[in-house]
Parts: structure tokens; sequence; C-alpha cells
């Protein structure tokens, strides 16, 4: 999941073990790495965390310049220390890593296993090591190029070799980056792991191979044709890519948001004109209908953006999660808009649902947060949604970052499809210009949730409640609290509940409900009426000043008031604190909760 590569004069293992902890937050289950030692390529793994690994090489010291590390996320094969990478060839003088899925790995081992080969893993990437064995004659760079031809599927690998100074890599799908120094060259699967060293990076495009030596680096395509790839560089401090003095990223990343919000808003809003800026060339007017293609927290961003959609610009939008619109053989045709929302730009299903809409003649938006991701390559026009670097694996501030850019879209849809007056549009812009400083607000209510959340932390069930535009809302609370607490949490549509979850509701279900004010809001009352009729406990987000609901409701967390369509970006600040304050209590790993990835590179 995570890749670090070395060449230079500092000690690799150092260079390695500081990289894959800064990529700590994709999510791993092993950890390993090989070494070019005077007494050759050593090789040292781990399953478990980083410190395990860490342990095993205060033992087993490997010195030298040179070398590759990674962090496992098991697919093929358990996490255990031999499916750990890097793997090796049996005389040990090849060392791989690799991310990705190899489609056709039996077929071909079972012909390097008729050949002799001898394997030692469970995993797909082992063939890697074996192939590039059988190819090698004096050198490595056309070795992997010649591996690579008979590999089909989605990769970022990476290999060393004993004889050879280098360190030859190759990519489709999965991302890799070069990171350039003086005297020295890094490889990496994401910037935060070349920060400390280099700001000067070459994001590697689907089908590259690099190698890369001291001196520094040299880019073919598969059949070995050299390739100009520009050097860029990344603008994103260290610092913002540390805790800052939180006790986790995640709290770090939501106390951001306000900041967030300004890096995606500020610059785009044109309140004279009533309009919006996003140097976008796509015309509106062109657009019959609109297709959303997401996942997890990104897929909820979306759903609210069709609500907007529709709201504001009228036209329609069909929202699915990526994996299923991949797979169900959307109506797609010229006039269709497919919006991809990604804050990795990696997510394979994601990738793959744009690919199926373009495939059938869709235009493409992505709605990205990382700069140079491959999805930003695979769609005709990119949104930046600039929340900055994301660590916790369980979104916070990209899903506000995300929230903002669909109002923005919304609005300029609108404004160009002639369904939104200049007139309302200007009352939205002058919302959402204050929606910084309500986020400030909604934060200092900090201790009040971490009072709920100790009442309410033992719950073996919640029920999170929403309409319209709060339905997302809903469903990202409760995603949140599920990703990172453990405790079973279920979202519907507020209305929904009668027609099944309510046989669940009795004293031990808390129920949140967002019943903030807009033209639901005597609806949502009736509900939490029904909730309360079966004594089921209600935490409200309510609109501050509403005392009518502190009177049905056993907590109100209170967000300030605001326009209706943008309530959501205010009200999923408490819930994500909730989730936040209820891992605690419960004593979870907040930031890299178990069995989840910060982005799902595999399908
Ligand atoms: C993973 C993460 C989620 C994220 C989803 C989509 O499941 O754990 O937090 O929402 O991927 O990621 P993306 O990078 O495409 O927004």
């Amino acid at each position: 999941c995570g890749i670090v590569g070395y060449v230079g004069f500092r000690n690799a293992t150092d260079v390695l073990l500081d990289g894959l902890r800064r990529l700590e937050y994709r999510g791993y289950d092993s950890a390993g790495v090989a070494v070019r030692t005077p007494s050759g390529l050593k090789v040292v793994k781990r399953s478990g965390k980083l410190s395990a690994l860490e342990s095993a090489l205060k033992e087993e010291r490997l010195e030298g310049p040179l070398g590759i590390g990674h962090t496992r996320w098991a697919t093929h094969g358990a996490p255990t220390d031999p499916n750990a990478h890097p793997h090796t060839t049996e005389d040990g003088k090849i060392a791989v890593i690799h991310n990705g899925i190899i489609e056709n790995y039996l077929e071909l081992k079972e012909a390097l296993l008729a050949r002799g080969h001898r394997f030692r893993s469970e995993t797909d990437s082992e063939v890697l090591a074996h192939l590039v064995e059988e190819k090698y004659r004096g050198d490595l760079f056309a070795a992997l190029r010649e591996a690579l031809k008979e590999v089909r599927g989605a990769y970022a690998v990476v290999v060393a070799h004993e004889d050879h100074e280098e360190i030859v890599a190759a990519r489709t799908v999965s991302p890799l980056v070069v990171g350039l120094g003086e005297g020295e060259n890094f490889l990496a699967s994401d910037v935060p792991a070349l920060l400390p060293y280099t700001r000067k990076v070459i994001f590697l495009h689907d089908g590259d191979l690099a190698r890369i030596t001291r001196e520094g680096v040299e880019i073919t395509d598969l059949q070995g044709n050299p390739l100009k790839r520009e050097a860029v560089e990344v603008d994103w401090s260290l610092e913002a890519a540390e805790k800052g003095g939180f006790p986790h990223y995640m709290l770090k990343e939501i106390y951001e948001q306000p900041w967030v919000l300004e890096n995606t808003l500020g610059g785009r809003l044109r309140e004279e004109e009533g309009d919006v800026d996003l140097g976008l060339a796509l015309d509106p007017r062109e657009v019959e209908r609109v297709h959303m293609v997401a996942c997890g927290t990104a897929a909820y961003a979306g759903l609210y953006g069709k609500y907007l959609l529709e709201a504001l610009a009228r036209v329609p939008v069909e929202w699915d999660v990526a994996s299923e619109y991949r797979y169900r053989d959307p109506v797609v045709d010229g006039k269709t808009l497919a919006i991809a929302i990604s804050q990795s730009g990696e997510t394979i299903d994601t990738l793959e649902g744009i690919r199926e809409a373009k495939g059938k003649g869709a235009r493409t938006l992505g709605v990205v947060n990382a700069k140079g991701s491959s999805l930003t390559r695979e769609v005709d026009e990119v949104l930046y949604i600039h929340a900055g670097p994301e660590i916790g694996v369980a979104s916070t501030k990209a899903y506000l970052a995300m929230l903002a850019a669909m109002a923005l879209l919304a609005v300029r849809f609108g404004r160009a499809r002639g369904t939104l007056s200049r007139e309302a549009a200007q009352g939205l812009l002058r919302e959402m210009r204050k929606l910084p400083r309500l986020v400030e607000e909604v934060l200092e209510q900090r201790p009040l949730v971490a009072h709920i959340a100790e009442k309410y932390h033992q719950a073996q069930d919640f029920l999170f409640l929403g309409r319209h535009v709060q339905t997302p809302t809903a469903y990202e609370g409760a995603l949140k609290l599920k990703e990172i607490s453990y405790i079973h949490a279920e979202a519907y549509p507020a209305g929904e509940m009668k027609h099944g979850p309510i046989a669940l509701i009795d004293e031990h279900l808390p129920v949140v409900v967002l019943a903030t004010r807009g033209p639901l809001y005597e609806k949502t009352l009736s509900n939490i009426q029904e909730v309360r009729a079966r004594g089921g406990k209600v935490i409200a987000i309510a609109t501050q000043g509403d005392e009518e609901i502190a009177k049905l409701a056993q907590d109100v967390l209170y967000v300030p008031e605001v326009h209706p369509l943008l309530a959501p970006i205010v009200s999923v600040v408490p819930l994500q604190l909730l989730a936040y304050e209820v891992a605690v209590l419960l004593g979870r790993d907040v930031d890299q909760p178990r069995n989840l990835a910060k982005s799902v590179t595999v399908e």
C-alpha cells in the first residue's frame, strides 16, 4: 500500500522507515524493507505495525545507501511475515515490492513453478520477482520491461538487485512519485513520504517505467522508448502533513475545516455577478443528465450534489457508488456528464466507473483533492477541492470541501441554465462566504459533544436520520461512527424509518436526527415523536434558537442558522466530533481504524 525507495548517500533503512511512517495513514497490516548492504541485499519484514519491523531492525541492523520499503494491506494471502513485501528470488539477489493486483498471476505462477521456481508466499506479487529473474541478462531495467510484457493487471512495482546501484520501477493504475534530490533520489507511492527530503517530484504516468540512480532518473515506456516527464514543485508544507499539536490527525483535520472551506470557496465566489468562477470549459447548457460516481465518504458528497444540482439547476442526476455504477451497464450518451468525486484520485472503483462512462461517450469531470493523481488524468476537466493532505483514514475535511465544491457546481449550473436567478444566487453566495466562520462556531461545541459521547458510548447500535440534503449527512454521520468506533450504525432517510428500522427502536437505541430548520422541518419533528413514543433516545442536530426541539430530544447539538441547502456543511461537523469522542472513549485507533485503508487501489 505504501512504497518508498531510496538511492543516495544516507542510510537507506532510516529513510525507508521514516517514509513508511509518513504513509501509515494509508492503512496496512505488514511492513518490510530490502537494503543493499556490503554483504548483499538483505530483507527484513514483519506482519503488524511498523513498530514490529523497527524492533526487528534493531536486532538485525541493515546498513547501506540503497533500499526499498513497503507497507502492505492484504489482498491475496493473509497478513503474515512471508506474505509481507519485499519478495525475493530464491538466491536473494532480487527484491520486489508491488501495489495493485496481477490479474493473470495464477497462470504465470503455474508456468514459473513448472520451470522450477519455488514460491514462499501466497501473494500475486511474488511472481514479479521470479519473472524479473528469468528475464535478467545483466540489465535490470530491461528485465523489468520484459517481465511486465507478460503481466496483466494494476501495479506499482519497484525492484532492487544486489549487483546494481539503481532502483527500477513501473506503474499502471497504482500511483508512484519520483523525488529528486542532490546526489540522491527517491521513490514513493505518495508525496508525504518525500517531503522531508525534497519538494521536487515527478508524478509517473500510467505505463511509465523509471530507473533511478544517485545521479538521475530515466523514464521510458514499456517498449523502452525514452519519455520526458516534467518535474513539479509541490507546495504542501511538511507541517501540514503532521499533527500540529493535536492528539490525532483526524481531530487536527476536523479543526482545519474552516480554512479548508476558505480554500475551496475563496477566490471562486463572485457575489457581484451572482455566480462562481470555476475555470471550467464545460457548458452546463449542453448537459442533459449528470451521473455521480464515487465511493465511501466521497459518494455521500455526491448524493448531496444530486439534491443540490436538481434543486438549483433542474438537471436530472443519477447517483451510484462506483462499484455498482461500473457494472450496471449505465445508460450514457454524449449529453451525459459523469462526475467522479475522490479525495485521493486513486480509488480503483471510482477510476473504473469514470472509464465506463467515458467509454460510453460521457463527458467527465473530476472533483479531486490530490493533485496529479490518476483520476485527474482520466477526466476531461478537474475541479480541485484544495483540502490539503488528509492523513486520518476516516475522511473529514475532504468531505466538507467536497460538499462546498458541490455547492459551487450547483450554483454555476443553475446560473448557466437559467434556473437560478442572480438574486437567489447572490443570497446563496453570501451564505457560502459565512461558512468558514460558522464551522468555527460549531467547533466550539466540542465539550458538549464530548459530554454526549460520554453518555452514549456504551451503546451497541446507533440510528441516524435525515431528510433531503440532510440524508447524506445522516449517512456520513453513521459511516464516521462505525469506521472509527466500530459501533454498528445505520442511517435512513427519516421518512423511511417507519418502513422497517422503527422495529429496532427501544430505550437502548440512540437516534441521531438531523433536524435543522428547512422546508421539511415539521416532518422531521414528527419522526422524532415517533422515536420518542417507542422509548428511543434522541440526539437532535438543530438550528440555534430552536427551543421547541429541546422539549422533544434528550440531547440537542445546535448549529448556526444558514441557508437550508447549505445546512449539511455545518451539521456534519458535530457528527464528526461525536464519532471522534466516542472512538477515543472506547480506546480505538482513531487515525488507523482496523481493516480500513485510506485509499483503496484494489477492486
Ligand atoms: C476508502 C476510505 C474512505 C474514502 C473512500 C473513497 O474507503 O477509507 O474514507 O471515503 O475510500 O476514497 P477517495 O480517495 O476516492 O475519496
